[in-house]
């Protein structure tokens, strides 16, 4: 029987069952689904689960899924093939499916596996307990519904002790044509400022260092908040946020994305440089290099006002890291437009770029289109574009070598020991000796300077200073 929920919280004893069993989470896609597994993982935990030690041992099997392009769908169902013959000798295993491709394909995915016990959409996250019991009481479980996300009283299970994520912003307005995630996450749903702050407080008591605020489009960060300042200027923006959270004692750094260069402000641009926790690393996706391809796809800007964020960004902080995602073969995308795109990352000079054939995806306007493009001219395109992007992101990592970089100490470097690893304000990784010029151990934590004297395509080495 397939029940569709009520949203009441009930008492079964799946907490006292729970406690010998284990769980196994398996997240894809991008940071939001990050953030929600950690909350989930809070969630069972609380329930008195523990993590299992591996995928085939576990007693609960949770994959929060991704389904941005289609490859990143057909690698969940492979997993869920696997688990789905398991359970056959397993009865007791549960299988869940949380995230962007539970709510997009909802009940289709049941009668698809139908070994599953619960298909929850990432609005649920927070509801995986009540959900669970539903389970426990021997129904099939389908939560897809739209659903206001109740402040989360959960203690997340955070896979770093340093740095966390913090969601400002759920779903997204936007209608980019190629893009799933409106329909898969939403309307847009802000947290409060005053949840926000508690949180960010909260994580500071525990020890935490560096915090990165999560929105899908960030910019858009309050809109669906009241406020008007006696100026007649909106309250509850980014940049108030910013401002809001930065006198937080304890937390270091804070970072924050995804950006949106329709909404990225001036006012947003100065406020990071200005306040010195905000670290010099944006992530702002311009897609295409093409305006009209910009057009077609929705994006509400031009290649030119790209490229004056981007140097509005280098003019007060020039080594500031910038990062963008892009897609290549859109339907219709001429050589010469893809050219443009191109153009556009040897003119600018990336820190990274996460490039994409583009992917024709359900529910979305694009993929209707007659101008597809061929397979083969996605591939080519792609790997052109991967060359170029390496090229241009090695000649911009020469700007480390011999600078001093702080390095916010996060773990012990998994293959030599001797060493530790964090990230410097730009989020580069870097490792270096455990011990100090005068034989101190470093620990997570920790703010160190470091002369970088190796560069690597994706990380960096050096000497502590101090
Ligand atoms: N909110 C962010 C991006 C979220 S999705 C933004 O507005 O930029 C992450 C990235 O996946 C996108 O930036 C885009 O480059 C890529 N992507 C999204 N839909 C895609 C599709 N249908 N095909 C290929 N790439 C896609
Ligand atoms: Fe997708 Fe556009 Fe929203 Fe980004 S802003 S999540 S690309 S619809
Ligand atoms: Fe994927 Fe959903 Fe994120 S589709 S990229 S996991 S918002």
């Amino acid at each position: 029987m397939i029940k569709t929920p009520s949203t009441q919280n009930t008492i079964t004893p799946a907490e006292s069952k729970a406690k010998q069993d284990s769980y196994w989470i398996k997240t894809f896609g991008c940071q939001m689904n990050k953030a929600d597994s950690e909350r989930m993982a809070g969630i069972l935990q609380g329930m008195g689960y523990r993590e299992a030690n591996n995928e085939l041992d576990a007693d609960l099997v949770l994959y929060n899924t991704c389904t941005i392009r289609d490859n990143a769908e057909q690698k969940v169902y492979s997993y869920l093939g696997r688990q789905a013959k398991r359970k056959h000798s397993l009865p007791h295993l549960k299988l869940i499916v949380a995230g962007c491709l539970a709510q997009q394909e909802g009940e289709a995915l049941l009668r698809r596996v139908p070994e599953l016990d619960l298909v929850m959409g990432p609005q649920h996250a927070n509801r995986l307990e009540t959900l669970l019991n539903q389970v426990e009481n021997g129904n099939q479980v389908l939560a897809t519904e739209e659903n206001h996300i109740f402040e989360d009283l959960t203690t997340a299970r955070r896979e770093s002790k340093i740095c966390a994520w913090v969601n400002v912003i759920y779903g997204c307005n936007e209608r980019c044509s190629y893009c799933v995630v409106p329909s898969v996450r939403g309307k847009e749903q802000s947290r409060s400022p005053e949840a926000i702050y508690k949180e960010v407080e909260s994580l500071a008591s525990l020890g935490y260092k560096e915090i990165t605020l999560l929105g899908q489009n960030i910019d858009a960060y309050g809109r669906d908040l009241p406020g008007i300042s006696p100026q007649g200027r909106r309250e509850n923006t980014l940049t108030d946020l910013l401002h809001f959270i930065h006198e937080i004692k304890g937390i270091e750094r804070i970072r924050f994305a995804t950006s949106h260069p329709r909404y990225f402000t001036e006012r947003l641009i100065d406020t990071c440089f200005k306040l010195p926790k905000l670290c010099e690393h944006f992530h702002i996706p311009f897609q295409s290099g093409d305006n009209n391809i910009l057009k077609s796809m929705g994006r509400g800007y031009t290649i030119e006002r790209y490229k004056r964020i981007v140097d509005r960004i280098r003019s007060l902080m020039p080594d500031a890291s910038i990062s963008a995602d892009v897609i290549v073969a859109f339907p219709g995308e001429t050589t010469e437009q893809f050219q443009k795109t191109l153009n556009i990352i040897k003119e600018i000079g990336f820190d990274l770029v996460n490039t994409a054939a583009y992917s024709p995806r359900p529910n979305t306007p694009a993929s209707t289109w007659p101008n597809q493009l061929p397979e083969e001219i996605k591939i080519e395109r792609l790997l052109e574009l991967n060359s170029i992007v390496e090229a241009t992101a090695k000649k911009r990592n020469a700007r480390y070598l011999n600078k001093i970089e702080e390095i916010l100490v996060e773990n012990s470097n998994p293959k030599n020991e001797k060493q530790v690893m964090g990230r410097t304000r730009t989020n580069r990784l870097t490792f270096f000796s455990a011990i100090s010029p005068k034989g101190l151990q470093y620990k997570p934590g920790d703010l160190i300077n470091v002369q970088i004297n190796t560069i690597r395509p994706f990380s960096l080495s050096g000497n502590p200073l101090e």
